[in-house]
């Protein structure tokens, strides 16, 4: 695969002039700030405060390929603002039709499973987790960077259907897979910008940097994760928000406003 390019064309994958030689530490919550910190618990659309957010500004990545595994809502949220920030963006479903009505929507291309993973630099995972082994065995992804959106939730009972799918996939597909977006409904990644931090979690490098320079497309701040072995705690957690949110519950309301 040939390497994914910087934006300032330097020709290797490193930091940019817009990256910190150093992680950069974001505290977005002091004693002053405290109005606003219990504002923000009522509302979840409003950007996160009240804890301490450790922040790495990615390097600039390039105008890249992403293909998308996927069709629906993530797909068309997510594509919509990379295609925005000038990336060129593949979707690809079961159905072509769909596929070809959600590319046309958000200024993308289509084509099928395998041409998407084949068309990516990148590709993002966003098909309903009971359709990822079908959507694996369609398509090559062995050291591609992947972008895990899924949650393999049980509908109704809102606990997890299998242990970590993020690391499931990395081990079945050989990709280099990035846990990330899966905290939050469609809703708020079609926002301009998605008012919240993004979590990830990955274990190759390069693929955190650039899955990191896509979240700053999306409009929002990258928040470092840890690595794969966390995708559990991610799904674990978008299963418990998600049996929340059906209830009618916050659930950010469980949670108390630290500093
Ligand atoms: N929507 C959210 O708020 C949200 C937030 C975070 C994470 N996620 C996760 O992101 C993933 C995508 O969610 P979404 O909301 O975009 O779902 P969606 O709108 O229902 O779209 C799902 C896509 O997966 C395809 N698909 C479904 N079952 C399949 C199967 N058995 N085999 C192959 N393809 C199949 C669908 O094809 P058809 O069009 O043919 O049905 C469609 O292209 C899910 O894992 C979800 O849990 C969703």
């Amino acid at each position: 695969m040939p390497p994914i390019r910087l934006r300032r064309s330097t020709g290797r994958v490193g930091p940019s002039r817009r990256a910190h030689t150093t992680t950069a530490v974001q505290v977005l919550a002091t004693r002053s700030n405290a109005s606003r910190a219990r504002q923000s618990a009522r509302n979840v659309m409003s950007p996160p405060v009240g804890y301490l957010m450790v922040s790495i500004e990615p390097p600039n990545f390039a105008d890249m390929r992403i293909g998308i595994l996927g069709a629906g809502n993530m797909a068309a949220a997510l594509g919509t603002h990379w295609v925005r920030a000038g990336h060129e963006v593949m979707v690809s479903g079961r159905d072509p039709g769909r596929a070809r009505e959600t590319a046309e929507r958000i200024g993308g291309q289509a084509g099928d499973w395998a041409q998407a993973a084949q068309f990516g630099e990148v590709v993002l995972l966003a098909v309903l987790a009971d359709g990822v082994p079908d959507v694996l065995a369609a398509t090559e992804l062995a050291g591609k960077v992947v972008i895990d959106c899924t949650n393999a939730v049980v509908q109704g009972r809102w606990t997890l259907a299998t242990p970590a799918m993020a690391e499931s996939v990395a081990a079945k597909s050989g990709a280099r897979v990035v846990k990330a977006f899966n905290l939050c409904p469609d809703e708020l990644w079609r926002q301009t910008p998605p008012p919240v931090a993004v979590p990830l979690c990955g274990d190759d490098p390069e693929a955190m940097d650039i899955v990191r320079g896509l979240v700053v497309d999306v409009g929002c701040v990258a928040v470092d994760g840890g690595g794969l072995e966390r995708a559990a705690l991610f799904e674990a957690t978008a299963a418990v928000v998600i049996g929340l949110a059906v209830q009618g519950v916050e659930p950010r309301g469980i949670l108390p406003v630290v500093g």
